[in-house]
């Protein structure tokens, strides 16, 4: 599906040779670059060539793919799609383009995107039977549980778009996904208040659809405010893709196996819910609660300091940033856009997050280990201002992560090299031992 744009990675004649101290075996490995960033030690004849495993929990020097889709210098602060830097898609760019952008590696022609936007307009419906599993959960279930269990019940419903070594099936369950998902998300959210479920329209965008069926009730017409409406689809641009983080990663291995889209993009969502993840837009909006007043920042900001301490700075920090996340600029910058767009002035958290933001900033310890805002930091604050409750930011950021997810699954089943994920451990555990009957025990 997608168009093969940039060189592809090339096999450099640099190489590195390992040798083992004690045996003085010597194994040399080739060394691959791509077209930005770090080059790589293709280790994959490793164990072959010397009986040892490498050790990286949590992948901090590893590479588990070649990709054309996400590139990030996190050193620069540098986030680019398929070569075009955020900020100029999050100005120029609408979310369906860069949707197009991700999914075929190359910006729409006019008439590409008209009919790409219909494409994806004509998938926005769901199965009429899908109503029935909402009716399974408690009002206050946590939309994300909600939004794991529907996604991956569309597998049940979607058996035409289940074939994965069909190009067009993969294409209509990239459709398919990409449009459902703010469908999936107003329900979730209009079931847990207790409205009536609300249809997409096809006269509206996707941004406006989504609001829509948010916050439009059958009694009466809801009119659409574009600056809220564009701001949504700016939101939507910057949480499109991200490389390879935990929720990608999480896809990339669910569909390595061979299991079908829709329940990858569910162990995606799962994924993504942990706090640590897309799930800290939610934490930092009850963190900012739990501060209260600028009067208590310095008492927050030294638990976030304490190693005894589990308390962290939630939207703080990053794997891959070293420097300010550029999302978490515009983001800022479209905060204080809509809050003036709805008339909101002072808005307490918003100078609280700042002023955390400015103290945190001028301190060594988060200057020492290069701790910066991320893209979470701000964005609780313009939701909860566009009245979306708390349990439901987690969800935006999936309605969102859901193209990116899909590039990265579809990159993955025609990447030639495609393999099952199966890491290996280090084992620490009893050696070799027999059984002792339950009689004979001490
Ligand atoms: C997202 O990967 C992606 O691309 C993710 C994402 C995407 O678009 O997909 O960008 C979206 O998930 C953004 C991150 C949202 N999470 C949070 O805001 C939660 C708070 N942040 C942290 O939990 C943490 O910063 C992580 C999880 C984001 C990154 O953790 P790392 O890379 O494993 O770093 P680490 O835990 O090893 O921390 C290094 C040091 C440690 O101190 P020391 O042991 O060196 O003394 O920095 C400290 C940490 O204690 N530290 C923090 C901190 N984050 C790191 N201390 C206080 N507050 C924080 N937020």
């Amino acid at each position: 599906m997608s168009q093969d744009s940039s060189a592809a990675a090339t096999a450099s004649n640099n190489n590195v040779t390992l040798t083992d101290n004690v045996t003085g075996k010597q194994a040399t490995f080739p060394v691959r670059t791509g077209t930005q960033g770090p080059g790589v030690i293709d280790i994959r004849s490793l164990y072959a060539e010397t009986g040892y495993f490498t050790y990286d929990p949590g992948f901090i020097a590893t590479g588990s793919c070649e990709s054309k889709i996400t590139y990030i210098d996190g050193d620069n602060g540098i986030l680019l799609h398929r070569g075009y830097p955020i900020e100029q898609l999050a100005e120029n760019s609408d979310f369906l383009e860069v949707c197009y952008l991700l999914l075929y590696g190359e910006l729409p022609t006019g008439e590409q995107k008209v009919k790409f936007d219909r494409g994806i307009t004509l998938h926005t419906m769901l199965h009429e039977q899908m109503a029935n599993f909402y009716r399974g959960f408690r009002r206050d279930a946590h939309p994300m549980a909600i939004m794991c269990g529907v996604v991956g019940a569309l597998s049940a419903f979607y058996h035409d778009s289940t074939d994965i070594s069909d190009p067009h099936q993969r294409m209509v369950a990239s459709y398919r996904m990409i449009a459902k998902m703010p469908t999936i998300a107003g329900w979730a959210y209009k079931y847990s208040i207790g409205q009536p479920f609300i249809y997409p329209s096809n006269k509206l965008g996707f941004a406006e659809n989504f609001l829509h069926m948010l916050f439009a009730t059958p009694c009466e017409d809801y009119e659409i405010n574009p600056v809220i409406a564009k701001a949504m689809d700016r939101i939507l641009i910057l949480h499109a893709d991200h490389e390879q983080n935990a929720s990608t990663s999480t896809v990339r291995l669910a569909g390595s196996s061979g299991a079908n889209p829709f329940a990858c993009i569910s162990a995606g969502i799962a994924s993504l819910w942990g706090p640590a993840h897309g799930g800290a837009n939610e934490a930092v909006l009850n963190m900012l609660h739990e501060i209260g007043d600028k009067s208590n920042i310095n008492e927050y900001i030294k638990k976030a300091k304490d190693s005894d301490d589990p308390f962290r700075l939630m939207g703080f920090g990053h794997r891959v940033y070293k420097n300010f996340d550029p999302r978490a600029k515009i983001m800022r910058e479209t905060c204080h856009s809509v809050l003036n767009e709805l008339g909101i002035e002072n808005e307490p958290l918003l100078e609280l997050a700042m002023e955390l933001e400015k103290i945190a900033l001028e301190d060594e310890y988060f200057v020492d280990r290069k701790l910066y805002p991320n893209v979470d930091f701000y964005s609780g604050i313009i939701f909860q201002a566009l009245g979306i409750p708390t349990s439901m930011f987690t969800v935006l950021f999936a309605v969102a992560r859901t193209v990116g997810w899909i590039a990265q699954w579809n990159e993955m089943i025609e990447d030639p090299s495609q393999k099952i994920g199966r890491p290996r451990q280090l084992y620490t555990g009893q050696p070799y031992r027999d059984y002792v009957p339950i009689k004979t025990r001490p």
